[in-house]
């Protein structure tokens, strides 16, 4: 097509023509919607570069002596030891020596090393690739349970109504690829049930999935990823299309479905394509632009000096880190501020919206982007809807859970039920302030209302400490590494001089020599919390409810975890496999970050030229990283990252509440309040 255009133009059938037309980059550029394979076509027709293939490595090697968990991570304790057994040193070994037909083959084998932590801080996402393309199907699925307690997964009942919002200008597509008599009626597919995904049992594609998407431990989570689920957005309600039905990267072409409508006595054969659709920021129209404009490390991939009199810092809320954060945009300035416990995950933020008619109405005061406040219609259920702890405001955030929740009982509410489906985390101290104002002050709560942390105390990290403290390197107090920034143990702050990495405290973890700083408090109160907190519990945490599809990570596993296992309260995940053991929340960590803003500490500390210290990257890379780890509560000589948090309640889903909240929550009071 792309040659015919070229030819009507006049433009002879010359030697640079034949070059364009056979560039696979030069077919897919410039256009929305293209199929996967000329995708796969385009990114494995580049070649793997060995300078920047070692840089990568490089860097990743470096970075890693700031994340907390590799040592454990190469054999974490049950539950988890089935989960997570990944040596990331001797992969980097083993990807050095190994050769790749492609560049992507290199990605992917780099990029699923470290999704095999099931750790959603720490990943490897490079923009070359990593949703650069959007691949989709119109029909997510859902995990339901008939009334005689069969479970099986069916394409979503409200799965036309998503699609046909979603993809106006491709839908037609998919409508044709539909066989025989079904052609044209994809809506009659909505609510079918799946008998088998490519010829095979449904669980065997679920299962596979599985050991590839990361970011969580527990293996029920990361089933329920392949499914759709719901998040409160920042503009709205959010429809995340699951792993089945969006996927990062043009992995499958097709997928074959054997399903049996509703209604319909026998069972239909489909084939559907999968349909990938441009989401970079900036167009390509050829291998050189596409390399150019997506593939090269961008403003923000590197840290800077932030003493340097010309560096063009890039905002934290900016950074392209915070493109696959799973929080809302935050304000440049609460961003350097307030600190941070959040996924990384290769999907951006969903904005594909949860249909009208499935939509919670009437939130009530105290409501305010990620937090919707309700009152259930036996007038003593408030609802907070929480799908981040993340938001553009720092202190009306936090002020807005306080009315809501103060809203809820004005108007009668005595018991809640708080849904953090899909919160992959944000600000800390508003996870602690949520614990806080709703269990009252008490010895769980004040002061510290979270985990006391620790970080990973190598040499550079010793050096970095010494450097700000000798040399005042930061009077603004922007580092993480700045003394005055961490309590100790007994909650006093640092002096100004003081090197709180010296001296480490040496551990060994699988037979690995290690080093962690002392014992660090809590860092909330009261200078993080902007207004007082009442003197009283608002609800009696036994009344509480704690749910989720188990996608509740970083401060969102800070709160949930500290409800749970301090104050009692109940915990809930939504239509996870029978028999399974769901957990109600994970990747916990304690602080995340990335390689850019450890870049930051470095260079600021005038230790760039360390040979510890990594070069800067030459791709358009984010590395994230668990900076801090939360001691445990019920082991607290141990993080509380590999312990378990078993959910009291796998809620099996039907089809009349499967992604309704409203429904949802009434089901939950039914069986658990
Ligand atoms: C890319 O180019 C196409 C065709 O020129 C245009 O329709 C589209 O909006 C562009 N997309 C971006 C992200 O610039
Ligand atoms: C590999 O990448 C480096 C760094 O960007 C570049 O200087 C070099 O030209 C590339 N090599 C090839 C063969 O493209
Ligand atoms: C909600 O806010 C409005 C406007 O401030 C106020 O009139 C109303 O009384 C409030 N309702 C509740 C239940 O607090
Ligand atoms: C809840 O309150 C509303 C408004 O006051 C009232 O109309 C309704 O009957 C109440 N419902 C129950 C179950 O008490
Ligand atoms: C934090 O550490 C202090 C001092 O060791 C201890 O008293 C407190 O119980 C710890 N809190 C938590 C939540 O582990
Ligand atoms: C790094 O650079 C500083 C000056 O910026 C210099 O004092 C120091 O000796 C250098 N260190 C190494 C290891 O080269």
């Amino acid at each position: 097509m792309l040659l015919g255009t070229l030819i009507g133009l006049g433009v002879g059938v010359n030697a640079s023509v034949i070059t364009r037309a056979t560039d696979p980059c030069a077919a897919i550029g410039g256009q929305k919607w293209v199929s996967p394979t000329a995708v796969r076509d385009c990114f494995t027709s580049i070649k793997v570069n060995e300078t920047l293939k070692a840089n990568i490595i490089e860097v990743m090697s470096k970075s890693l002596a700031f994340h907390t968990s590799v040592n454990y991570q190469i054999k974490a304790p049950e539950p988890f030891t089935q989960a997570v057994h990944e040596d990331l040193f001797a992969d980097l070994a083993r990807i050095t020596k190994q050769t790749y037909p492609s560049d992507y083959d290199l990605h992917i084998d780099l990029s699923r090393t470290f999704k095999r932590l099931n750790d959603g801080h720490c990943v490897w996402i490079n923009s070359c690739y990593v949703s650069l393309f959007i691949n989709y199907l119109p029909i997510p699925l859902v995990l339901l349970t008939d009334s005689s307690g069969n479970q099986a997964p069916h394409i979503a009942p409200e799965a036309f109504a998503v699609a046909s919002a979603e993809f106006p200008d491709e839908i037609s597509v998919w409508q044709n690829a539909l066989p025989g008599n079904l052609k044209g009626k994809l809506e009659s597919l909505s609510g079918a049930k799946v008998l088998s995904i490519n010829g095979k049992d449904p669980n065997v594609a679920i299962d596979a999935n599985a050991l590839i998407t990361g970011s969580f431990q527990g293996i029920g989570t990361r089933q329920n990823t392949f499914f759709s689920s719901y998040q409160v957005g920042a503009g709205g309600w959010n429809y995340i299309l699951g792993n089945f039905a969006q996927q990062s990267l043009p992995l499958a072409d097709q997928v074959v479905l054997r399903i049996q409508r509703t209604g319909s006595p026998s069972t239909d054969t489909i084939t559907l394509p999968y349909r990938s659709r441009f989401m970079g920021a900036k167009n390509f129209t050829d291998t050189a632009s596409f390399l150019a404009n997506n593939c090269r490390a961008v403003p923000g991939t590197n840290g800077v000096d932030l003493n340097a009199p010309t560096a063009a810092d890039v905002s934290p809320a900016k950074s392209p880190a915070a493109h696959f954060q799973q929080q809302p945009a935050i304000s440049p300035g609460d961003a350097r501020k307030q600190l941070l416990n959040v996924i990384l995950d290769s999907a951006p933020l969903s904005d594909v919206v949860l249909p009208p008619p499935l939509v919670p109405q009437r939130p009530v005061n105290g409501s305010r982007t990620s937090a919707q406040f309700f009152l259930l219609d036996d007038n003593k259920t408030g609802v907070l809807a929480l799908g981040s702890f993340s938001d553009n405001d720092y202190n009306a955030f936090l002020g807005s859970m306080l009315d809501g929740l103060l809203t809820l009982k004005s108007l009668g509410a005595t018991q809640l039920v708080v849904d953090v489906s899909n919160n992959g985390g944000g600000f800390i101290c508003a996870a602690h302030w949520l614990h806080r104002i709703i269990v009252g002050p008490k010895s769980t709560s004040v002061p510290q209302a979270g985990l006391n942390t620790t970080t990973r105390d190598g040499p550079l990290a010793q050096q970095i400490v010494q450097q700000i403290v000798t040399k005042n390197l930061d009077p603004n107090l922007q580092l993480l590494y700045n003394p005055q920034q961490w309590r100790d143990a007994s909650d006093n702050f640092f002096a100004a001089t003081d090197n709180w990495l010296v001296p480490p405290v040496p551990k060994v973890i699988n037979g690995h020599d290690d080093a962690f700083s002392q014992q660090l408090g809590q860092e909330c109160q009261p200078e993080g919390f902007p207004v007082t907190p009442p003197s009283e519990a608002l609800f009696d945490p036994s009344k509480v409810v704690v749910v989720s599809n188990g996608r509740c990570a970083s401060s969102c596993a800070l709160f949930s975890v500290t409800m749970s296992k301090e104050e009692g309260a109940k915990t809930v995940v939504l239509g996870g496999r029978k028999g399974v053991q769901q957990q109600y929340c994970g990747t916990v960590g304690g602080e995340s970050t990335d390689f850019s803003t450890i870049d930051t500490e470095i260079k600021t500390a005038q230790l760039k030229n360390s040979s510890l210290a990594p070069p800067d990257l030459l791709v358009n890379g984010v590395q994230g990283i668990t900076w801090r780890l939360g001691f445990g509560i019920e082991d607290p000589t141990q993080p509380e990252e590999w312990q378990n948090r078993p959910a009291d309640l796998n809620l099996l889903l039907s089809p009349e509440i499967v992604n309704n909240p409203f429904a949802t929550w009434k089901a939950i009071v039914a069986q658990l309040l």
